[in-house]
């Protein structure tokens, strides 16, 4: 058997092209463009693809999308008076500071900052006021790689209501908050991470399998009920050619592209757990292009509601 695999890119592109009325409409009534600000400080060479692709995103929407940047010397005062002034800003309905800020700014510079952010800007919805609305089920800003595992499972038919739904990693950004959008959709959730006892038989009772641990090729044939929905939150960059052989042996033109370039993404899935699941997302195109869209999503529901249109 050989899992369907889920388009992302083109998911997203379907919730990118519902997006455009509402941008066109918010426009006309404000006269002015929903509007992100993006927050990126020092070099981290993962979030400056993140960042560029999401500001590119935003702009082909007509969504105006202002990146700042601060270096990796930067102090947290600084970041704070970023955050401040697009509280304060008239025409920024969203703010995104890219995560993990560097190191050497403290171990609780990214709470102090997402509690920072205005609860009605907070396109990332890390703030405690959106986690408590999103707990209580009347979510307002809701996580985006969440809300796009959402979206792919609806858009692709999965059934939720009275699934066995396990979701591998208890991150703030995915793993709680996915758990909680499946509860609310009616699945029977069970959470793991990495004291979880026998965690391939927990997740081998999986109708709906999420994987967001950040280890490549973690999830391998064993931890996967034949026909299960496996969804790959993880993206790795895989450097190493004994890992990158072990993980690519099944899919030679991957491992061919690897050889050239020396470095290839892995989601947390094993390419072999293609052999045993009904449904999968791939890595990269599967999961990725949705947290994207998503973004654009809360950014245009920030913007909606702070004109009282929705
Ligand atoms: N870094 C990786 N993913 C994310 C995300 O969803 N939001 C922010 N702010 N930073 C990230």
């Amino acid at each position: 058997m050989s899992a369907r695999l889920l388009n992302g890119t083109e998911i997203a592109r379907q919730v990118r092209a519902e997006l455009a009325p509402r941008v066109a409409a918010f426009s006309a009534r404000a006269g002015r463009p929903p509007g992100l600000g993006i927050l990126l400080v020092g070099h981290d060479p993962g979030s400056e693809i993140y960042v560029r692709n999401k500001g590119k995103a935003a702009a082909e929407l007509g969504i105006r999308a202002d990146t700042e940047r601060l270096p990796h010397t930067a102090t947290l005062d600084e970041v704070l008076a970023i955050v401040d002034r697009l509280n304060k800003s008239a025409v920024h309905d969203g703010i995104l500071v890219q995560s993990p800020l560097p190191a050497e700014m403290g171990s609780d510079a990214e709470q102090r900052v997402f509690d920072t952010i205005s609860p009605a800007k907070d396109v990332d919805g890390f703030h405690p006021v959106n986690v408590g609305l999103l707990v209580q089920n009347r979510p307002h800003l809701v996580p985006c790689t969440p809300l796009g595992i959402i979206e792919l499972l609806v858009r692709s038919e999965t059934k939720i209501a009275g699934a066995r739904a396990v979701v591998i990693g208890r991150s703030d950004i995915v793993g709680k908050p996915s758990a909680l959008l499946l509860l609310h959709r009616h699945a029977t959730v069970t959470i793991c991470h990495s004291k979880t006892v026998n965690l391939p038989a927990v997740a081998a009772g999986a109708d709906i399998l999420v994987a967001a641990i950040g280890r490549a090729g973690f999830v391998t044939r064993d931890f996967v009920k034949p026909g299960a929905t496996v969804i790959d939150v993880g993206i790795n960059r895989v450097t190493d050619p004994e890992v990158a052989r072990r993980l690519l042996l099944s899919t030679p033109q991957r491992l061919a592209d690897f050889e050239k370039k020396g470095s290839v993404l892995v989601g947390d899935v094993h390419p072999e757990v293609a052999e045993v699941a009904g449904v999968l997302t791939p890595v990269p195109g599967g999961v990725g292009p949705l947290t994207i869209a998503m973004l654009l999503g809360n950014t245009v529901k920030a913007a909606e509601a702070s004109i009282g249109t929705r």
